[in-house]
């Protein structure tokens, strides 16, 4: 009885607490539904109607209309705006803009652009009644218009009658792969923060998109309004960087700032809309049992249930699946830029080591950490590698020697023609083609016995056997020293001694790392030189005028096999061996990946035949990125390189040879 009125008394004390105090609501922006369709407007006007204007609204609007209207600002030079003027607009906008649509047609501001006088605004009842027109008005005072605080850029907006305050409106998608994180909306002070936005109804986060139609590209800001997915090891300003680990990411606060990588895209006009998801640290995982912490992101390829490789999985996934999205980073310190390019069929680079400032970005080992974009389209792609990379001089003539490693492309790529419908035909369909634009043919080498006859004479060992460690010595020593042990010692600091939960993938190999002795970082960094010196020597040159590189070196980097997400592969293990992926690893040079065919397969999953990507890796000497970003614009214009769609199948016009 004792205890009972205690416990009351105080939860009482604790109410009369509470409402003494001031209660304050944070507006965290609203959603809603339109036409079908998810908005979210975020908490912060960007624009008010004057006073004088308001009483005349709200009449026009009515009190059915509920509180928030949805309406557009309209751009016209016409000193006549008309019914045919609205329908121009209308027609444009719905074909130009996924946030857009003609249910913001219930107000039309007309904001007048042009010198001439008296400009007029005049609809049609019938006009107005086809697009459901509540009221209109326009930035001009001749036609009895009113005046926004802020001037406004075209697009939809949402408004709210009582206070006259007026809202920029997101839509918001569903992220089924489950590719991000989170969304992102600007926190308004010039960092971002986490959207609290949901689609209706929607059981995955969901990402905020703002209109295109909001953003003019212009010389300063090429890609203004293009939607952008920063894989979650970029720091951003207001944001946790969680590097795919559930402890990390709840034990450092939000960043203070955005590493520069990031900012140069922002300057550039790109809008961030989400962080995606990394495979832990950025260690290779493999779908889904390697991924403990988070849930690995889908490929939409095929069946929709093919690893997605990694570590750049979310962003590549997200660039495999979402049209609206425009381009997504990663980072390639062992392959994690290429990989998820080849499996989820997009353009991705690993560009030249040193290509652009790493700093405020998770370290893997920063003797191979670089920083890539993804893109479906290689004219953007190229577009973006050269605003992005400002240390490279362009090029715009081609190496002539292209460099085909019989050793990479193995046995059956090298039957003389290749069976039709093979993965060998659909590489040698591409590279022929690319012979015919570069005026030349392939130079076919062995790598392993090239390396056997032109090694460094002090060099004993075989390629596989010198390069064997060299990989895994030097990401597990580097991340040991500038990730692991400072995040353990934080971690037990802060936990009363506890050591954080670590997935199995990176920790396999930093047990590795922390079994090799002192001397292994030095001895890898020899090997590591010994390679560069070498490929630079005796395979791909550099420092050539006009082509930059002696010449293109071709491997595969997808061939359409599959790995079931429902497999399991067994338990991770550290990365040794030498492979074609690791030739630009070592020796700095660039390695893009463009996606060039399908291969088909009999999906397990859905018992019918699926499609994967097929794809190329191309490699030149280091610095050498602009001229590959050239070459790649010019193919696709000569319809060699085609872009590529999002969904199961690669190709708007699928490829007509397969295995049967
Ligand atoms: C809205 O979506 C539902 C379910 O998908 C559909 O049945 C309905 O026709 C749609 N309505 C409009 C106006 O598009
Ligand atoms: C005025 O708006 C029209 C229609 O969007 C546009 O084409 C034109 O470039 C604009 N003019 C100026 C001076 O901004
Ligand atoms: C140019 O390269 C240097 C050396 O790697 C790097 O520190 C710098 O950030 C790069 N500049 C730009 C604009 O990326
Ligand atoms: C490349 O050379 C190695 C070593 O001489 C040899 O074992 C291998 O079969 C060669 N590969 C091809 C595809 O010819
Ligand atoms: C081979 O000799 C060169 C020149 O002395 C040296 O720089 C290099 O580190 C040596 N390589 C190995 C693998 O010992
Ligand atoms: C690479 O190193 C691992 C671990 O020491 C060893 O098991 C393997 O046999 C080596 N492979 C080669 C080709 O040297
Ligand atoms: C695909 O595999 C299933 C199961 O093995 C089989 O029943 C089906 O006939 C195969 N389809 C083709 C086109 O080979």
């Amino acid at each position: 009885m004792g205890l009972i009125a205690a416990v009351i008394v105080s939860a009482l004390a604790i109410l009369s607490f509470a409402a003494a105090t001031q209660v304050t609501l944070h507006s965290t922006g609203t959603t809603f539904v339109l036409g079908n369709v998810s908005y979210f407007a975020p908490p912060s006007p960007v624009s008010r109607i004057g006073f004088f204007g308001l009483p005349e609204l709200l009449s026009l609007v009515g009190s059915s209309t509920g509180s928030l209207v949805p309406f557009s600002v309209i751009p016209t030079s016409e000193s006549d705006f008309d019914d045919s003027a609205l329908d121009v607009v209308a027609k444009a906008w719905s074909a130009s803009d996924d946030v857009w649509s003609t249910s913001f047609m219930t107000g039309l501001y007309i904001k007048y652009n042009g010198t001439g006088h008296k400009p007029s605004v005049s609809l049609s009842s019938s006009a107005k009644s086809k697009y459901a027109v509540k009221f209109l008005t326009s930035s001009s005072s001749y036609s009895g218009g009113i005046a926004l605080t802020n001037s406004l850029p075209s697009g939809p907006y949402l408004l709210e009658p009582a206070t006259g305050n007026i809202f920029e409106v997101y839509r918001l998608y569903n992220d089924e792969q489950q590719s991000f994180v989170y969304g992102t909306v600007p926190n308004g002070n010039g960092g971002f923060q986490v959207a609290s936005a949901k689609t209706s109804g929607a059981a995955t986060e969901s990402i905020p998109v703002p209109s295109r139609l909001y953003f003019t590209p212009t010389a300063e800001k090429p890609f203004a309004g293009y939607r952008l997915g920063v894989k979650d090891i970029y720091d951003v300003q207001g944001l946790h960087t969680g590097c795919g680990n559930r402890a990390y990411w709840a034990l450092y606060p939000p960043k203070t700032q955005t590493a520069p990588a990031v900012q140069r895209l922002l300057d550039g006009g790109m809008v961030l809309v989400g962080k995606t998801k990394s495979s832990q640290f950025a260690n290779g995982e493999v779908a889904t049992d390697d991924w403990v912490d988070l849930h690995a992101p889908y490929n939409p390829r095929g069946d929709g249930y093919q690893d997605g490789s990694s570590s750049s999985t979310g962003s590549g996934t997200a660039m495999a699946a979402y049209s609206w999205l425009d381009f997504a980073i990663g980072s390639d310190t062992g392959g994690s830029m290429r990989g998820p390019s080849g499996a989820n069929g997009v353009f991705g680079n690993r560009p030249s080591h040193g290509a652009i400032s790493t700093d405020d970005v998770m370290p893997l080992s920063p003797e191979l950490d670089t920083l890539g974009i993804f893109s479906r389209d290689a004219k953007l792609w190229t577009q973006a590698g050269h605003w992005w990379y400002q240390n490279f001089t362009s090029y715009s003539q081609y190496p002539k020697k292209i460099l085909f490693p019989v050793d990479s492309f193995g046995s059956s790529y090298l039957a003389e023609p290749p069976a039709p419908g093979t993965v060998g035909a659909t590489f040698n369909a591409f590279i022929t083609q690319l012979e015919g634009f570069l005026g030349t043919t392939r130079t076919e080498i062995n790598l392993t016995t090239m390396w056997d006859s032109t090694k460094p004479s002090n060099v004993s060992s075989t390629l596989r056997e010198f390069l064997n460690t060299t990989y895994p010595t030097l990401i597990t020593t580097d991340q040991i020293a500038l990730l692991a042990e400072p995040f353990f010692r934080d971690y037990a600091a802060a936990t009363g001694g506890r050591k954080p939960f670590i997935d199995p993938a990176p920790l396999t190999r930093w047990d590795y790392g922390w079994s090799l002795p002192a001397s292994a970082h030095n001895e890898a960094i020899v090997e590591k030189t010994t390679f560069m010196d070498w490929f630079q020597k005796e395979i791909v040159p550099g420092g050539v005028p006009d082509t930059c590189s002696d010449a293109i070196f071709l491997y595969p980097q997808s061939s359409g096999g599959t790995t079931y997400r429902n497999a399991y592969p067994g338990p991770p293990t550290t990365p040794f061996g030498f492979s074609s992926g690791r030739i630009a690893v070592f020796a700095e040079t660039p390695d893009m990946v463009v996606p060039v065919g399908e291969a088909a397969y009999n999906s397990t999953i859905t018992g019918q035949i699926e499609y994967l990507p097929v794809t190329l890796s191309f490699i030149t000497a280091k610095n050498c990125d602009l001229m590959l970003f050239n070459l790649f614009a010019a193919l696709q214009d000569a319809d060699v390189i085609k872009p590529v769609v999002t969904g199961s199948r690669v190709f708007e016009v699928p490829p007509t040879t397969y295995i049967s």
